[in-house]
């Protein structure tokens, strides 16, 4: 490999104890290939000599077939090749470049600049502190350059370096120059950017890249890398209050406790006070533990382990920090969102979140809107799509221990994830807790579900029945709640027609709306259970995603799947209402198993094959199965 440093070949160790020793930038390039973003990062790359010499010759070798630069090396080509390589067949993906130099180690996180490409960058964006927006001087502002720095602000990057870029081409001209930079300052502003440094260069020639140039005279400034090599990022964490997620608690013997994490936030040493949350417990730090002995002080980034003068309890997931200025708690937020998978948001539904090493059930409570990336205008929305960006309500199943994301990037981002498929869906900035959770309690009253069920001597109770339209679901429960009741048992029957024409009147059948519509019969079927009832729900509930929620709504064995597994040739042949030969005729629409989805159960507790036994023997099929789970 090219480098500068002689050390590599006098004295290898010297060399890599002062590589270890420069301080990190990490930072991201934001632009299209057009504004010149490829041949930005290659020059970097070339000039400080980190390519390894294969690379070269083989870039060297295309510039002169391929390359747009004569007999010239085209820098483009270097980063370019990675990227077509990385844009085949893969979905989240970012390439870190790493370059060094003297003073500073950096890695730069490359994105590609397309609008479906936004969760790529909010990915690359999320641990970077500077961002660099290449605009083309002859363009000057564009849509995708708002889109960019809209992003930035929201993940939180304070930082911006304007990189006014192919000035060549406009003769290095002062005037172009300082009307981009006046345009770009005002439309920031209103995002919340206000450190931003602009400078006109030119990746392709060179110019203000790496060193001064005196094509534009009338520039003073630093290079881009003079910028890069000192820009002060050190104190935005360093000086925040304390912060540090508990990833593992130590105990390699009786007489060892320590709690091992990476420091978020703040700077630490023996005998700062602590709180922990959610317990709120306060203790002091004894030692600050680490692989290469104990600390006198730690900051930001520091992987340790804290040993405190107190036995408190604390577990993997809780959050220590600052007893002055402690984290919040709650189980109610207000945030934005980036949607990053094909399938969409929808309110209502349980994702699960993942906040530093805590992970709780999610759910939307109030799609708020919608933030059009490009114009920044806000529109309302029901649902939100891949690389869409929302502010949202959420609720959880636990209080969070956070920090707002604008005060805090380490402890108030998260993650979404799918319950079923363990994908990363979206990703999430908390702006601000709800009061209302903490306004809230439990009112213990002194009649019980128990006591409910026993007065009329039963256990309590969901028959879920799902299935497709026509399928026979409501037609078997009627049958075995008329059986219920000649037994003398107390039973209510939810249907999705007759509850649609009341509690539900409001919802349609696209998919949001029917999770609202299982997620409110699901909330009445468990109120209807604590009442001591037998319930029977008959709906399509074609998502697997509530039905296990409405499950989870109960406790363990008061909720049976009932499966009505009738093939959908056989419903449509059926079609009780009509319905069907509709749908085919495009007069209604999503409508389930023609061009809206069903998902069947996997482990119903119960399947019913309507096309191959009569109604009767269906129902005793049903009630032999609670019989024999004793709850009739
Ligand atoms: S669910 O999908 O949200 O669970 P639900 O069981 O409440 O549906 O309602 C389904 C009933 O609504 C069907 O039995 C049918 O009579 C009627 N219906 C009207 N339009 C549709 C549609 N597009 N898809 C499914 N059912 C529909």
């Amino acid at each position: 490999m090219a480098h500068q440093s002689d050390l590599i070949e006098t004295d290898i160790l010297k060399y890599l104890k002062t590589q270890e020793e420069k301080d990190l930038l990490r930072f991201i390039t934001c632009g299209s290939v057009d504004d010149g973003k490829s041949t930005l990062i290659g020059r970097l790359l070339y000039d400080s000599k980190l390519i390894f010499e294969d690379q070269l010759e083989a870039i060297t070798a295309d510039s002169k077939k391929v390359g747009t630069q004569g007999d010239d090396i085209d820098l483009a080509l270097l980063v370019d090749g990675l990227q077509a390589e990385r844009e085949q067949g893969i979905t989240i993906d970012v390439a870190y470049r790493f370059f060094s130099t003297e003073k500073r180690k950096f890695i730069v996180a490359d994105t590609p600049g397309h609008e479906q490409y936004t969760r790529n960058m909010a990915t690359g964006a999320s641990t970077a502190e500077v961002a660099v927006i290449l605009i083309d001087a002859r363009r000057g502002i564009l849509t995708q350059t708002r889109r960019h720095s809209f992003i930035v602000s929201l993940l939180g990057i304070k930082h911006v370096i304007l990189a006014v870029n192919k000035m060549d081409l406009v003769d290095f001209d002062q005037a172009t120059f300082e009307q981009i930079e006046q345009d770009y300052r005002a439309f920031a502003a209103e995002l919340g950017l206000n450190d931003i440094q602009a400078i006109p260069l030119s990746a392709l020639t060179g110019d203000n890249v790496f060193s001064r140039t005196d094509a534009a005279d009338w520039y003073s400034g630093p290079s881009l890398l003079e910028i890069l090599e000192t820009i002060d990022v050190t104190t935005d964490l360093a000086s925040a209050p304390f912060r540090m997620p508990v990833q593992w608690v130590n105990r390699p013997n009786l007489d060892f406790r320590g709690f091992s994490g990476t420091i978020a936030s703040g700077t630490i040493k023996p005998g700062d006070n602590v709180m922990v949350s959610p317990s709120e417990k306060a203790s002091s730090i004894k030692t600050i533990s680490t692989f290469d002995g104990d600390l006198g002080v730690a900051v930001a980034g520091q992987s340790v382990t804290l040993v405190l003068n107190d036995e408190i309890d604390i577990s993997r997931g809780d959050l220590m920090g600052d007893i002055e200025n402690s984290p919040q708690q709650t189980d109610q937020f207000a945030a934005h969102i980036l949607w990053m998978h094909e399938e969409e948001l929808l309110p209502e539904r349980q994702y699960l979140m993942k906040i530093g090493p805590k992970t709780v059930v999610a759910v939307v409570t109030e799609l708020k809107h919608e933030i059009n990336v490009n114009s920044l205008e806000h529109t309302a929305a029901k649902t939100v799509k891949l690389n869409e960006v929302a502010y949202v309500n959420f609720s959880l199943d636990h209080a969070i221990a956070y920090d707002p994301y604008k005060e805090n990037r380490e402890t108030g981002a998260f993650i979404l994830i799918d319950r079923f498929s363990n994908a990363t869906v979206g990703c999430g900035m908390i702006d601000f807790g709800l009061r209302r959770a903490t306004n809230l309690g439990w009112h213990e009253m002194d009649v019980g579900k128990a006591s409910r069920a026993k007065q009329k001597n039963q256990k309590a109770c969901t028959l879920w029945f799902t299935g497709l339209s026509g399928s026979g679901k409501s037609t078997v429960a009627n049958a075995i709640e008329k059986k219920l009741q000649a037994m003398g048992r107390h039973t209510y029957l939810l249907d999705g027609d007759n509850v649609r024409h009341g509690l539900n009147r409001d919802l349609g059948f696209t998919d949001a709306d029917r999770v609202e519509n299982v997620r409110r019969v699901a909330e009445v079927s468990a109120l209807f259970v604590d009442a001591g009832m037998i319930v029977l729900s008959s709906f399509i509930s074609p998502f697997r995603d509530e039905r296990r929620m409405a499950r989870e709504m109960l406790e363990d064995g008061e909720f049976f799947e009932v499966f009505v597994d009738t093939p959908l040739e056989v419903c449509e042949q059926r079609d009780p209402k009509g319905l069907y030969v509709k749908a085919r005729a495009g007069e209604i629409k999503n409508f389930t198993g023609i061009d809206s989805d069903y998902e069947p159960p996997i482990n119903a507790e119960i399947v019913l094959k309507s096309a191959e036994y009569g109604v009767e023997e269906l129902a005793d099929q049903v009630l032999a199965s609670l019989k024999e789970r004793g709850y009739i």
